[in-house]
């Protein structure tokens, strides 16, 4: 059963600098929605109960913006704004399912998850980077789908250029399942395209077992002096821990990038 996901939301946004210098990058509105609702959205529809947002201090606003209950108040009770209503009744109903830690340094997403290890309450739970947004087609449900019914590992991926590999983690096939999913041999960490074992690139849905803690914890810094859950899913692979790469049928955004924001708000308005 797959009930807990985790979103790491303490990175700092460098790359759509300057509209991150006050702002967090998971509140830059797409169509008119934060960003990060959307990757809500996908993983209640997906059946997850409880989430654990990875913050840090200088992102404090996110905490903020599922707690503004008195403003709320306040606005409904002088102007009987239905939107704003329907908008609160949304904004309450995601509070009670968010829980809170910290990453105070930004050191990567393997010492982001890290940060949850007390939290975790199942064998399995899902990851989720607020860069990557699959729309169209629910990934983390089909996921899931595929984890119960190969009771292993997932993770999303795509097919990328050769030429980009070095902005992924990217992983080599051990055995073709099906069209759609593959059996992971090793994972590497934005190789460059020398080193790259194949094209297929890792996008951030992830379905982790709860031993992975155990190596996040001995886990050494990796590529651009940070820890990398690449790292760590590597030496779980190493052990002959079953991931599969799931080639999902959703429309990937990545808006990581200002490109890619832009891109994405263009798409996303087309839906
Ligand atoms: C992270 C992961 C990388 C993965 C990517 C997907 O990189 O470390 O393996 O391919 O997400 O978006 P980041 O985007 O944080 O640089």
């Amino acid at each position: 059963m797959i009930k807990q996901a985790i979103i790491p939301l303490a990175g700092m946004g460098t790359r759509l600098l300057p509209l991150t210098s006050v702002f967090a990058k998971e509140l830059l509105p797409i169509n008119g929605k934060p960003g990060i609702e959307y990757i809500l959205d996908e993983c209640i529809d997906a059946g997850i109960k409880e989430i654990i947002f990875i913050i840090s201090k200088k992102k404090i606003m996110i905490k903020d913006y599922f707690n503004r209950d008195a403003l709320f108040k306040k606005i409904i009770n002088k102007k009987k704004d239905k939107r704003i209503v329907k908008e609160y009744k949304k904004i309450l109903k995601y509070k009670k399912m968010i829980k809170f830690v910290y990453q105070n340094q930004p050191k990567g997403t393997g010492d982001a998850v890290l940060k949850t290890k007390n939290l975790i309450k199942n064998d399995y739970f899902l990851m989720l980077l607020p860069d990557d947004l699959i729309v169209k087609k629910n990934c983390s449900k089909s996921m899931i789908k595929i984890h119960k019914k190969y009771k292993s590992s997932v993770m999303a991926s795509i097919n990328v250029k050769k030429k980009n590999v070095s902005r992924w983690g990217i992983y080599n096939i051990k055995k073709k399942i099906n069209r759609k999913n593959f059996l992971i041999d090793y994972v590497v960490e934005k190789p460059n395209i020398k080193e790259a074992p194949s094209t297929k690139a890792v996008i951030g849905r992830y379905i982790l077992p709860k031993t992975i803690f155990r190596k996040l914890v001995n886990q050494k810094i990796g590529k651009g002096g940070e820890i990398h859950i690449t790292d760590a899913i590597q030496e779980l692979l190493k052990e002959n821990y079953k991931f599969i790469g799931h080639n999902f049928s959703g429309k990937y955004l990545d808006c990581g990038t200002m490109n890619g924001y832009i891109k994405s708000s263009i798409e996303i308005s087309k839906l």
